[in-house]
């Protein structure tokens, strides 16, 4: 009789903190063991010469999305998280984003409509808030942050989407008492408008015209306000998608003063700079996100903060938007990059670059690559140890990697929708040739072997990081006030 329903046989284990080579036994969804000679399973998988490493999580992606700007992206819950699953990932947490005048509430069952019946993988929800009204901030906000959507997203620049300082410091109080953790997209919005007029007046309305109306300026200067605004309150926040030195610096040296400000970045920022929106015709539209990628400095400043800590996230931020009017380009030919929807596919690739560039490349250690790909996003979020981990009792979310396995890139391997990707032509070696998702195989032999719908949504706990404070911000504390009581938070 077999003790296991699945052994993973004589792999090399590889957490964010160790590496042993190592039997895996799985009990339903769940890791039963770790060891050597391990009993018999239902199933065995020789993993021997290769990787065993916990599941990706991707924290920071767009899925089944509308832009404020009304384009839909490219992927639904269908073909983003098998997607995901091709390239190594076993969690997803896509955002359900509010659009002004709605119920966050409504939103996210909506969402939850467009990912249960679709996800082939496991996923969470952040919330986009953009619409910081009274009920929000005093009823729905709260109220869903203790029902498991314990972080969200705000944006400093979007028309739509845009939160004053009045605003963030608003929602930004409402995280500190009720535990959540605030992701920011630090972006001044003023400097932009003011760049993007100045440059469609002058008639340079190109994809490369895009990245010059997104100066460094604008992100170094919202990063160091909106980190000023958190320390103001005390309380912690995520600057997402850093893309250049001077944001990043601002983020270490906070973190070097003792606040729990983190980071992330991404692999447009690493891999791709301005010089790509530069292509013939429109081509650069392809690769127009905001923050833009910047230049070869920028890029290796991206690599010394992923490497010395300031970042703790490595996200896709996938927001796939087909080449055509559909996506990126709704007046054809004559689109300004002021009218395109913003965003790269990245989802697949965001594990096997970073592997190859980082890990083959000598720039990160295994274990700092499991802490990016995996455990630091399952702990930032309130997912850890159930993901993000090789335990006894985790959830068994194991991508098997062939760390030899040279691709490459062309976008008819990949899985999901946008019609391209940006890494066309580039040679990627290791890639995870089998994934599993609470014990189910998801992929193998290059093929999808999971059900539509068969991925679970996971409530998060409070991050953390994030705990909710029994006490007043520093600078809010009667105390510090002549006795002046300005409100718990
Ligand atoms: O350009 C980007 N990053 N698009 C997605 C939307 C966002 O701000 O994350
Ligand atoms: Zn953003
Ligand atoms: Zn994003």
């Amino acid at each position: 009789m077999a003790d296991f329903d699945l052994v993973l046989r004589g792999g090399t284990l590889v957490t964010a903190s160790d590496t042993m080579t190592c039997d895996i036994g799985v009990v339903g969804e769940r890791i039963a063991a770790l060891g050597r000679g391990l009993g018999a399973g239902k199933r065995e998988i020789d993993t021997a010469g290769a990787y065993v490493l916990p599941g990706g999580v991707d924290s920071h992606c767009h899925i089944e999305q509308r832009s404020s700007g009304g384009v839909m992206t490219a992927d639904d819950f269908y073909s983003a998280t098998v997607s995901a699953a091709f390239g190594g990932t076993t969690t997803v947490i896509p955002f359900a984003a509010q659009h002004r005048g709605q119920s966050l509430r409504q939103v996210v069952q909506d969402y939850h409509a467009c990912a249960g019946p679709k996800a082939v993988i496991d996923y969470a929800f952040h919330l986009i808030v953009s619409d910081p009204s009274e009920s929000v901030l005093g009823q729905e906000l709260p109220a869903l942050i203790r029902d498991g959507y314990s972080s969200f997203k705000v944006y400093m620049t979007y028309e739509r989407l845009k939160l004053d300082d009045r605003q963030l410091l608003d929602v930004l109080s409402v995280a500190r008492r009720e535990g959540a953790l605030v992701m920011v997209h630090a972006e001044n919005h003023d400097v932009i408008a003011w760049m993007t007029e100045r440059l469609l007046q002058g008639g340079h309305g190109l994809p490369q015209h895009h990245a010059l109306s997104h100066p460094r300026a604008a992100e170094g200067e919202a990063t160091h306000r909106a980190i000023r605004l958190a320390e103001f309150l005390d309380v912690p926040m995520l600057v997402v998608h850093v893309s250049a030195a001077e944001a990043m610096d601002a983020i270490r040296k906070a973190q070097t003063r003792g606040l729990k400000i983190y980071g992330e970045t991404c692999p447009q920022y690493l891999f791709l700079t301005a010089a790509d929106l530069d292509r013939d015709g429109l081509e650069g539209a392809k690769f127009c996100c905001s923050p833009p990628p910047r230049d070869t400095a920028d890029q290796e400043a991206m690599w010394r903060g992923l490497n010395n800590g300031t970042f703790q996230v490595f996200s896709s931020d996938h927001a796939p938007y087909r080449f055509d009017e559909s996506g990126k380009l709704p007046r054809g030919e004559k689109t300004t990059f002021k009218e395109m929807a913003n965003g790269v596919p990245g989802l697949e690739l965001r594990l096997p670059l970073l592997f190859s560039e980082g890990v083959r490349g000598g720039r990160l250690s295994l274990n700092e690559f499991v802490a990016l790909a995996s455990t630091n996003a399952a702990k930032l979020y309130g997912l850890y140890p159930r993901k993000g981990s090789l335990a006894v009792g985790a959830d068994a979310d194991l991508a098997i990697w062939d760390p030899e396995k040279t691709v490459e890139v062309s976008y008819d391997l990949l899985h999901d929708r946008a019609g391209y990707t940006p890494y066309e032509g580039r040679r990627i070696t290791g890639w995870p040739v089998t994934v599993i998702n609470r014990g189910r195989v998801v992929v193998e032999d290059g093929a999808l072997k999971a059900e539509r719908g068969s991925g679970a949504f996971l409530p998060c706990d409070p991050p953390e990081s994030a705990r909710p404070l029994g006490r007043p911000a520093p600078e809010l504390d009667p105390a510090a006030n002549g006795g002046t009581d300005l409100g718990w938070s």
